[in-house]
């Protein structure tokens, strides 16, 4: 009795409470800012996400009426750019992969729809689905947003 064992020892418990100490201000420092940074992310999201730019893609020339073109986007994304024909605005762009399975789509302007060839998908020029697997699961061909600026067409794309 009144012998101290070393992990009793009064400089043992004083280098115990500082550690603990150390270790409770430290979680709480990081779940503070762990806080602090995810409520700055809601509160001010990044600007690039989102955000599209303008990517131009061809001339009008190329793309005669009933004609279509492709063209790749930054992120590797493959569209098809149609022209219906249609008085006013004609360029339309859908993407070429079909939704059901991933085929690739093709234009057939003479019928204005697009067809897919893996399991007879059909979607109409503006790329609603009208027979096959698509048209069952109510899946429509990705739209991208074309702009005309005199002869040059444009694509809004992703860039995130
Ligand atoms: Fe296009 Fe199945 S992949 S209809």
């Amino acid at each position: 009795m009144g012998k101290t064992t070393p992990i009793d020892a009064p400089e043992i418990k004083e280098r115990r409470g500082f550690l603990t100490t150390l270790l409770t201000l430290g979680t709480l420092g990081a779940s503070y800012g762990l806080f602090g940074l995810i409520s700055t992310r809601f509160l001010h999201p990044s600007r690039a996400q989102g955000q599209k730019t303008k990517m131009f893609v061809g001339f009008t020339s190329d793309v005669p009426p009933l004609a279509s073109i492709q063209f790749t986007t930054p992120r590797g994304e493959r569209f098809l750019l149609t022209n219906t024909g249609a008085d006013g605005d004609p360029y339309q762009a859908f993407s070429s992969l079909c939704p059901h399975l991933g085929c690739k789509v093709h234009w057939e302007g003479q019928e204005q729809h697009f067809v897919c060839p893996c399991h007879g998908g059909i979607f109409d020029a503006e790329g609603r689905p009208q027979a096959g697997p698509p048209a069952k699961e109510n899946q429509h061909l990705k739209r991208c947003e074309i702009v005309v600026e005199g002869s040059s067409l444009y694509a809004m794309v992703d860039v995130t």
